[in-house]
């Protein structure tokens, strides 16, 4: 077994990670994005599928076109996020698959399977969205993911040939401290888990 992360690295990815609802000004650079995927796309997929595709939405006449797909309450923390990533699914994904999974002629699975491929998108999409957040943290960024958003008027502008489609989105930046939310508990182990 691997030695764990020091504290200090488990408190910034974990215990005092916080929702971030409001944002300082500090740019996110291109270079940083470029970090965040090539940490990101580490994290595991079935067969390697990577379904996710990520939008950086982030100058201004973008975060317009994104705006009034925002539900109310989160319109300012969008508009103020240096970064806004819309995490979308591929539809096609499997169309990678002889490249990413060289080893097993997996394509014609999802090819074949309507549904198998919309479970398997957004099963490992999320999952990839997950990962965007954590990497970010662990580059120092703060993140507020979102789902109160109108998915057909962002997929309508940002997609338009409906191969992609939104799942959430992510603001990336610094945080404001002062814009914080409480708090909210966890559950328990024993309401949560168990092991058998
Ligand atoms: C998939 C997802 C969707 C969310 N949607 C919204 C949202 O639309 N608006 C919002 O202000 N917060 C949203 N949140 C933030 C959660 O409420 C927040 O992450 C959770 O309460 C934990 O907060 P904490 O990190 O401060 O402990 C969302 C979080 C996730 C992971």
């Amino acid at each position: 077994m691997k030695p764990p992360l020091p504290s200090s690295a488990l408190d910034q990815l974990f215990h005092a990670a916080h929702t971030a609802h409001g944002f300082r000004s500090e740019p996110v650079s291109d270079e940083m994005l470029h970090q965040l995927h090539d940490l990101l796309k580490w994290g595991p997929t079935s067969f390697n599928c990577q379904p996710a595709r990520f939008v950086f939405v982030r100058s201004a006449g973008a975060k317009e076109r994104l705006k009034p797909a925002l539900s109310p309450g989160n319109v300012a923390q969008t508009m103020e996020a240096p970064v806004t990533v819309i995490v979308a699914t591929d539809s096609r994904f499997f169309e990678h698959l002889p490249t990413q999974f060289p080893a097993y002629d997996a394509k014609p699975i999802y090819e074949n399977n309507a549904a198998l491929a919309q479970d398997t998108g957004l099963r490992n999409g999320s999952l990839q969205g997950a990962y965007l957040i954590l990497a970010a943290r662990a580059l120092g960024l703060d993140c507020g993911p979102m789902s109160g958003f109108n998915a057909a008027a962002v997929d309508a502008t940002f997609f338009p040939d409906g191969r992609f489609r939104s799942n959430f989105l992510v603001n990336i930046g610094v945080a404001d401290p002062t814009k914080y939310f409480a708090r909210g508990p966890r559950l328990a182990f024993s309401t949560a888990a168990q092991i058998l």
